[in-house]
């Protein structure tokens, strides 16, 4: 009965490690990026229910603002916010639309790079970008995202959904 429990703890772990969205094992958390990055955009989220602090490195910055591609060594950051709402359940909007933020929820991380070690599996990636979920204090955190799936489609935008507000930051 115990290398049964023993058993099925492991696989548990197992099955959780599978289903993390990200790859923080490749992708690293960029300590700093709130000094040494650049922010580019806040936006409210598509899903209606975030709002999102966009943050890009010199490399994607400096090789956006000429082209349409990022160089290797980009790195992006996506602090994801709760939102404040109404008595009625709705997002309390500001003066610029942007929904009023409620508290960090987690720092999205996507990353270029032409040399990922062979262990890296390719489908976990979109294009050359991985990809890997934080906690606000850094730690990685577990999620049931499928990361490259959303952004895989978006090959003419090299994967990046807000490609043009980078340009349009860049080219200011
Ligand atoms: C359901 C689709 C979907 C999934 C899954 C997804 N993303 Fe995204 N991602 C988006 C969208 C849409 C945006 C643009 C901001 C917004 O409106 O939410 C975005 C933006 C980003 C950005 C800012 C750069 C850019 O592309 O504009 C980063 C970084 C990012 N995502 C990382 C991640 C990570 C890490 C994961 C997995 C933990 C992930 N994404 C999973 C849809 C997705």
């Amino acid at each position: 009965m115990k290398k049964l429990t023993t058993t099925i703890a492991l696989s548990s772990v197992m099955v959780m490690a599978a289903y993390a969205g990200g790859d923080p094992e490749y992708v690293s958390f960029p300590e700093g990026y709130k000094e040494n990055f650049i922010h580019y955009a806040t936006i409210n989220r598509m899903n209606g229910k975030q709002v999102a602090a966009l943050y890009a490195n010199e490399a994607a910055m400096g090789s956006i603002r000429y082209g349409d591609k990022l160089v290797p060594g980009s790195r992006i950051v996506m602090e994801i916010y709760k939102i404040k709402k109404d008595t009625d359940g709705n997002p309390i909007q500001g003066p610029d639309g942007v929904y009023e933020r409620g508290p960090l929820a987690a720092i999205a991380v996507t990353e270029k790079s032409l040399e990922w070690p062979a262990g890296y599996p390719v489908d976990h990636r979109a294009g050359d970008w991985g990809f890997a979920l934080y906690t606000p204090t850094g730690q990685p955190k577990e999620n049931s995202l499928d990361c490259a799936s959303c952004h895989l489609p978006l090959a003419d935008t090299d994967y990046l959904f807000t490609h043009k507000l980078l340009k349009q930051a860049a080219r200011k």
